[in-house]
């Protein structure tokens, strides 16, 4: 059995079989065929944090693949209120076929995996977000930015940022970096990634400098200035930002065809101008879609692997 935890623990062949099964999914629901893959299974969503794409996402893929999905908000459970992670996850993994986590240490997520008898998939922690990197290759294996890409990455070195070095480096592809000092990704996480791209031949530059980043760029990407559970340090995080937004200056700077992704939810004027979010580059509602699909064929791959 497998968990998705981390893109870390997925080889490419495995990510690109992933993804195989969410365009050959999402090829069948625009076709109007729903093949009932995962019939009469249960996914219990859990959210500690907010969320619009994961849930909605997670929820109607679950329906539209025959099964059933539970939303466990953690103000709701007894989890919010000090039972413990292990005996949260032997009680619902002894009711349930899969488990989705929306947490803040990916350590929680690692305890519940050790104690669950079915799937974990991490559906957001402070450390990763790679789901959201399932939907976004997606989108680039659909306009055909997979074909040696070169990604700049221009923001905080957060979850988003981590689960891109992981993804360039296990499929082999140039991803730049840029954040502000201070705001750099974990070292760890970073060693993690050079060690992955020595055998991809994946090219990891790290930078202060956006425009360096963004210089001839096929993908301009970003993600909020202040992730959920830092809203205390927006002030000081605004000011250490300033010069990273992606606006069409810093857009120009990347290939004439480069495309703008982003995860959302978006702030405006913050690490992105309204002009590239709405622009003709931007494919964030494409992506945002891609969410579905490609979790959907996530789940179907985490079925046939127990
Ligand atoms: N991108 C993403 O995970 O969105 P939500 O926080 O709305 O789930
Ligand atoms: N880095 C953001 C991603 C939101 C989908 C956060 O963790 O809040």
């Amino acid at each position: 059995m497998r968990h998705f935890l981390t893109l870390k623990d997925y080889t490419k062949e495995e990510i690109l079989e992933i993804l195989e099964f969410g365009l050959q999914i999402k090829q069948e629901v625009k076709a109007k065929t729903f093949i009932p893959r995962l019939a009469n299974q249960t996914l219990a969503m859990i959210f500690e944090k907010s969320s619009t794409r994961t849930r909605v996402s997670f929820e109607v893929g679950m329906y539209q693949l025959g099964g059933h999905a539970l939303f466990l908000s953690n103000r709701d459970i007894h989890l919010g209120r000090g039972e413990p992670v292990k005996d949260t996850a032997r009680v619902i993994s002894s009711m349930c076929d899969m488990v989705m986590i929306r947490t803040y240490e990916q350590s929680k997520l690692e305890e519940f995996a050790r104690y669950s008898k079915v799937p974990v998939i991490n559906g957001l922690s402070d450390s990763y977000h790679p789901v959201q990197l399932l939907a976004d290759y997606m989108t680039m294996m659909e306009c055909g930015k997979d074909k040696s890409p070169v990604v700049a990455y221009v923001g905080d070195g957060n979850n988003m940022t981590h689960s891109w070095l992981m993804l360039a480096s296990k499929l082999g592809f140039e991803l730049r970096v840029a954040t502000p000092k201070g705001y750099e990704c974990d070292p760890a996480v970073v060693a993690d990634a050079m060690e992955f791209a020595r055998h991809s031949g994946a090219k990891i530059t790290i930078t202060n400098d956006p425009k360096e980043a963004v210089a001839g760029a096929t993908v301009v990407t970003t993600d909020t200035w202040i992730s959920m559970g830092q809203e205390e340090e927006k002030a000081q995080r605004l000011r250490a930002f300033e010069g990273y937004i992606v606006d069409e200056a810093l857009m120009g700077r990347a290939d004439g065809e480069a495309i703008f992704l982003h995860c959302l939810p978006a702030y405006r004027e913050a690490e992105v101008s309204e002009a590239v979010l709405e622009g003709k580059q931007s494919l964030i509602f494409e992506e945002a879609e891609n969410r579905l699909h490609a979790q959907k064929g996530l789940m179907v791959w985490l079925d046939k692997h127990r």
